[in-house]
């Protein structure tokens, strides 16, 4: 059978025939995977540059998918944590990390929504005790994760959802999707903090998708605006796409009550995760929560690899032999 196969973290993975690992666990079962979505933490993990990577070589990437069982069911899976990913026409999943989909459910809409989606989910319902009210400011609004965090946001309840990004046009469409007020990060660094500063000083929650200078410079123009420093202000990391540093301001958590932590991988158990998957396919099966998906053939992989998607899109690869089977 064939997958996307990484041979080496310096090229993209090519189309190539492969051996399907034998399942070995009481809990393994063989899957048609019908689709595979391209996030930007698979890149990360065909580069070998994410904080997880193990170093293992040849790798099929993919962290998740939908797939059809030997019974025909089809299910949401997460990839277990070997060498072989979803990205194949054919792979192993441990079942307790699946979630069956509802009928007439899109694989290819799933595929590319859930990791989107439970970056903010996930963060907001495992990291801290979100309440309805809150309000929240999505710094790096118009990817598809922060698209995606100012639709959940709403949906967990928030009331105030100020989403911050550079792209003008989806900066503009985040009022469609719930944002009461957006503020651009186009421009120098220092005046665009500034602005963030002053449309977001009453937040009480920050979902941070770009870490770096953005987050470096806004902080304290944030902070230094609030009505009530000692109310509560909790910043939560995600992502990194403006840089894997950031230094934090001394003065940022002695003179305000902040508090800074993460979501992600280890940050939150499997079981934590698996808890809330469920919800979200539901959410993005009855069309709550969508994502531009750009279907693509597997055999591609390599000239799409190279090739960044379109803006505010996900590709998502489809083996032609799951898709037709
Ligand atoms: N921890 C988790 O659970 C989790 C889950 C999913 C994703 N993530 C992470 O979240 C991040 C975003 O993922 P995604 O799915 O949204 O990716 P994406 O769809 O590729 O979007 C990334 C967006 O980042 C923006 N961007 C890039 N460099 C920037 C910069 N220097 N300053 C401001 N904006 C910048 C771009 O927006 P413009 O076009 O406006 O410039 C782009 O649309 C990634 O780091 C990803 O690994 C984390």
């Amino acid at each position: 059978m064939y997958a996307a196969v990484v041979r080496s973290y310096q090229e993209s993975p090519k189309f190539e025939a492969i051996d399907l690992p034998e399942p070995s666990g009481a809990h393994d079962a063989v899957v048609d995977v019908l689709a595979a979505g391209l996030h930007p933490r698979v890149r990360s993990q065909a580069d070998g540059s994410h904080y997880a990577s193990r170093g293992e070589l040849p790798l099929v990437p993919g962290i998740d998918g939908v797939g059809r069982l030997p019974d025909g069911r089809t299910v949401y899976f997460a990839a277990p944590d070997t060498a072989f990913g979803s990205m194949a026409e054919r792979t192993v999943i441990d079942v307790r990390l699946s979630v069956p989909l509802p009928e007439g459910a899109d694989p290819v809409q799933i595929a590319a929504a859930m990791n989107p989606a439970m970056s903010s989910w996930v963060a907001l319902r495992r990291r801290i005790a979100f309440r309805p009210g809150q309000s929240v400011l999505v710094l790096g609004a118009t990817g598809n994760s922060g698209q995606m965090a100012v639709r959940i946001a709403k949906l967990l309840g928030a009331g105030r959802v100020i989403g911050a990004g550079r792209d003008p046009e989806r900066l503009r469409a985040l009022r469609a999707i719930g944002a009461d007020e957006t503020v651009s990060l186009a421009g120098d660094p220092e005046t665009a903090a500034r602005r963030v500063g002053e449309a977001a000083a009453e937040v009480d929650v920050v979902l941070d998708y770009l870490w770096g200078k953005p987050a470096e410079l806004a902080m304290v123009p944030l902070l230094k605006r609030r009505s009530d420093r000692s109310r509560a202000l909790t910043w939560i990391q995600i992502g990194s796409v403006a840089g894997p540093e950031a230094a934090v301001p001394s003065a940022a958590l002695r003179s305000a009550n902040f508090r800074l932590l993460g979501s992600g991988q280890g940050s939150v158990t499997t079981a934590g995760y698996m808890a809330e998957l469920p919800a979200l396919v539901d959410a993005i099966a009855d069309g709550r929560l969508s994502v531009n998906a750009v279907p693509v053939p597997l055999a591609d992989v390599a000239d799409v690899w190279g090739t960044p998607a379109g803006a505010g899109q996900r590709i998502v690869f489809v083996p032609t032999r799951g898709a037709g089977a």
